[in-house]
């Protein structure tokens, strides 16, 4: 997420971008190796004195964080917090990234009105991480979301890798029973650019105007890249035994930001129609390469 929004906030802002483990570059964008976590190491990014910050840095492995619950503490946790109070200190916008892994996925369609209960320890972090940002500095805005897209580093997106294995011909799993809201981060970041406009503070769910199963994915995105359907083959969440649980339906409601936005959110067909031309513009080299 944080170089795809390098690359569309350049046009518009001066941008510093921060890493940590694996250094990036990208034109036009000043970079910075920052430790999130060590509170000792965001003066450098004071310095820059920041209008707006869209915190999307985390341990998002679902596993690892299950496994290692003290770096998923620090990395998710003391990060936010320490974000929040350089914020705050310099008066800037904090546009926080969350997750719809704060609710325990019992219900589905859920609403800001709706309790979390986070039931792995990422989700519980996250939720963490919320209250901290919303009680330091509390004009920030706290966005729940579940994005897909291009890549940066070699590393895939949920859709990237469900292309891969369409595109080599091989047999792709896909949970029929994970119901989510997934958005093109692309279309995220031109709504996170409209709530700094706006200045929303508070907690908003944004992300796909329409959910789905990620086996109603999987066949939307064969369909979208005329790749071939038969190789998806309907797997179930109970038949894996991952570290960490995952809530089977996770869909959030949007209707509050489509009326705040005042637009309506992409369906997963025009999320994957937007993907695949934006690897045929030359997105996806220049997003890599440049
Ligand atoms: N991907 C999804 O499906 C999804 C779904 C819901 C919500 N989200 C949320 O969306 C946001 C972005 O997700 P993503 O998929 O872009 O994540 P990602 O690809 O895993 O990137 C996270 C980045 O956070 C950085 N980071 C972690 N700890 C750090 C620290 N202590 N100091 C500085 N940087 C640190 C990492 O930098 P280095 O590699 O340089 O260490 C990494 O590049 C996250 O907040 C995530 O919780 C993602």
């Amino acid at each position: 997420m944080g170089s795809n929004i390098a690359m569309a906030a350049k046009s518009r802002f001066e941008v510093c971008a921060s890493y940590n483990k694996n250094r990036v570059e990208m034109s036009g964008v000043d970079f910075l190796k920052v430790d999130l976590a060590n509170s000792s190491e965001l003066k450098h990014i004071e310095q820059f004195k920041p209008n707006l910050i869209i915190h999307c840095a985390a341990l998002t492995n679902i596993d690892v964080c299950e496994d290692d619950p003290e770096q998923a503490y620090r990395e998710n946790v003391l990060a936010s917090r320490n974000i929040a109070e350089l914020a705050n200190q310099a008066g800037a916008y904090l546009i926080h990234i969350s997750t719809d892994a704060v609710f325990d996925g019992k219900k589905g369609n859920y609403s800001e009105a709706d309790k979390p209960n986070p039931i792995s320890v990422y989700g519980k972090t996250k939720l963490e991480a919320e209250r901290e940002i919303l009680s330091i500095h509390p004009s920030s805005s706290v966005v729940r979301t579940n994005i897909y897209g291009w890549n940066k580093r070699d590393k895939f997106s949920l859709a990237e890798w469900m292309l891969s294995k369409l595109e080599n011909n091989d047999e792709l799993p896909a949970f029929k029973d994970i119901i989510y809201s997934p958005i093109l981060v692309n279309d995220l970041i031109i709504q996170l650019f409209a709530l700094y406009d706006k200045k929303f503070s508070g907690t908003i769910h944004l992300a796909g105007g329409q959910s789905c199963s990620k086996l109603d994915f999987a066949n939307i995105l064969a369909d979208v890249f005329a790749l071939d359907e038969s190789l998806i083959k309907a797997t179930s969440i109970d038949d894996l035994d991952f570290k960490a649980p995952r809530g089977k339906n996770i869909s959030l409601d949007v209707s509050h930001a489509q009326e705040l936005l005042n637009t309506p959110l992409p369906t997963v067909r025009d999320g994957l129609v937007e993907m695949k031309c934006l690897r045929e513009s030359g997105y996806v080299e220049i997003l890599k390469y440049e």
